[in-house]
């Protein structure tokens, strides 16, 4: 199976069994995200589901509307419960990595709003350990951000501010700049996480402790395994 192919499969069997006619449902952001958001789509418009929607980023939010979503503003929902989302890494406690996509603010957000948050990853998303295959990356002000890249780098990091292929910073959704932070790799990531948020013009970093309720993993043998509920 390709690449394409795995990220599919998970996304329309995370829509398909996890959610229910009458949900308001969190859209994820990402190339694996985009699938669930089209499955779900296609879903409300063969069955006639009743379902909202809230998204975690702009792009998402406008995908879901061409697909034919209700999509509110994440403060016009009562609730929110199940946000379909991808990650970057996942360990084997189901902590994962997410940002690669720019979008780790508004994820973190709506995932602390939901009651179940399902994550879907192709196995190459597997690691033993956090920070080994990818950046973790954390969203800063751009006011002072080069003071708080040198603070970034104190904990041990090789810190690159994200560029746009316009070749200018990458800006998110939120107005802000992010900084990859290269580690060998993040034994501890409760005491990090504990570390980057307290310096000032940090407004949130990628690592997402006790998030994930499911994670669905696409294998290329073409198995589907689940961790968690
Ligand atoms: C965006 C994210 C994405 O969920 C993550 O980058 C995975 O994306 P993809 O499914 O394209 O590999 O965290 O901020």
């Amino acid at each position: 199976m390709s690449n394409d192919e795995l990220k599919r499969a998970v996304a329309e069997k995370a829509v398909n069994e996890y959610i229910k006619n009458g949900m308001i449902v969190g859209l994820g952001t990402g190339s694996t995200a985009y699938y669930a958001i089209k499955r779900l789509g296609e879903r409300v418009k063969e069955e006639g589901l009743d379902i909202t929607c809230t998204a975690t980023s702009v792009r998402s939010e406008e995908l879901a509307k061409e697909f034919g979503l209700v999509v509110l503003d994440v403060d016009d929902v009562t609730h929110i419960d199940v946000t379909i989302d991808g990650a970057d890494e996942v360990d084997p406690n189901m902590q994962l990595i997410k940002g690669l996509g720019g979008a780790l603010l508004r994820e973190k957000i709506v995932a602390a709003a939901s009651q179940s948050e399902v994550i879907i990853v192709d196995e190459s998303k597997l690691v033993e350990v956090l920070g080994t295959k990818c950046p973790l990356p954390v969203e800063v002000l751009r006011f002072g951000h080069k003071k708080t890249k040198y603070a970034l780098k104190l904990q041990g990091c090789d810190a690159k501010l994200r560029m746009g292929a316009d070749g200018e910073p990458f800006v998110t959704d939120n107005g802000n700049y992010i900084y990859d932070c290269e580690f060998e790799s993040i034994q501890n990531p409760f005491f990090l996480e504990s570390r980057i948020n307290v310096i000032p013009g940090t407004v949130d970093n990628g690592l997402f402790l006790n998030t994930a309720t499911t994670v669905l993993v696409s294998h290329k043998d073409g198995t589907i395994t689940k961790m968690g509920q």
